[in-house]
């Protein structure tokens, strides 16, 4: 199974094994990642799923669809370059290893 490694706000590291299929946020949520809301349940409405995605990964993610991209302006943490909604990372064989960061705040 894929790890997702998770920097937490403290500075930590967690790594978890991902169930393909599943997404960044919901693999979060089932090992108790802090810091990852998810308040909407993962319907891209509510942005609090923000994460920053190592730069080295980028290139290894789809970019953002329209409403993720609209959504990413509104979230609690500055938007950055490498600002993505974990929910809407799906886990693949491909991401193992992926790392994302997760933001000061997410409300
Ligand atoms: S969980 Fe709400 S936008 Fe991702």
């Amino acid at each position: 199974m894929p790890t997702i490694h998770y920097i937490l706000k403290d500075g930590s590291t967690r790594s978890v094994e991902a169930k393909p299929g599943a997404s960044v946020m919901e693999t979060a949520i089932r090992h108790n990642i802090r810091g990852i809301d998810a308040e909407c349940g993962g319907s891209c409405s509510c942005a609090t799923c923000h994460v920053y995605v190592l730069e080295a990964d980028l290139p290894r993610l789809p970019p953002p669809d329209d409403m993720e991209d609209e959504l990413l302006d509104g979230t609690a943490s500055a938007r950055a370059p490498n600002s993505r909604l974990s929910c809407q990372i799906t886990v693949t064989l491909e991401l193992d290893g992926l790392t994302v960061s997760v933001p000061e705040t997410q409300v």
